[in-house]
């Protein structure tokens, strides 16, 4: 059973593993350079939660309960860093990351998409929600195109050449 919860300063020192793992790196940046990213887990834990929240997804199996995988939620009109740049308001952004290679194709990923995105919708003023894969990450467009994400158009966030995807409120094409 998968679950979201929302991360804490001592789930750091897992978050900085994660993000050592190649699958990790390669679907952040174009470059290969995530590693060296100029903001720390600290200060990410630290942004204001009406704006910007870190997910932990944790298994319960048997009792046991292992952190398998990241979900991040922003609303990309109030971020402070405007990453997004000029968006409308009553969106959420979502990016999400299994943890480990041996947890991935488990079916971890749909869960907390699906966790996610009813996360997002339980506002009832969010219109709709978006993503910025890289545009060579395939796997991970096909993957949100199964929920009922389109294609909106690509991007540049950075160096990194992205393929911006919506989802709006009533599409979903997975169950809720
Ligand atoms: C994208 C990502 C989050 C998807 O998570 P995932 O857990 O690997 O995905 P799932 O296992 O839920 O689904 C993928 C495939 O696994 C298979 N699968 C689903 N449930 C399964 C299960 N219970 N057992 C075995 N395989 C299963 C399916 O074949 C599914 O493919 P399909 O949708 O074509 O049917 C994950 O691949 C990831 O972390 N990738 C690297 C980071 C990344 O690219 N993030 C996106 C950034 S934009």
């Amino acid at each position: 059973m998968i679950f979201l919860r929302l991360a804490k300063k001592s789930d750091i020192p897992i978050l900085e593993y994660w993000d050592k793992q190649q699958h990790v790196i390669d679907c952040h940046s174009d470059s290969g350079d995530y590693e060296s990213h100029d903001w720390t887990w600290e200060q990410e834990l630290k942004q204001n939660p009406d704006y910007f929240n870190t997910y932990i997804a944790e298994n319960t199996i048997q009792e046991k309960t292992i952190p398998i995988g990241v979900v991040q939620i922003i609303d990309p009109f109030h971020e402070e860093s405007h990453y997004w740049g000029e968006v409308e308001e009553n969106l959420r952004a979502i990016d999400i990351w299994i943890g480990e290679a041996k947890n991935l194709n488990m079916g971890y990923g749909t869960e907390m998409m699906r966790l996610a995105i009813n996360i997002c919708f339980k506002n009832p003023k969010v219109k709709a929600i978006i993503i910025d894969p890289l545009a060579s990450n395939t796997r991970a467009i096909n993957f949100y195109l199964k929920f009922g994400f389109k294609f909106v158009r690509f991007k540049t966030f950075g160096e990194d050449y992205c393929a911006v995807h919506r989802l709006d409120r009533g599409s979903m094409s997975v169950e809720q």
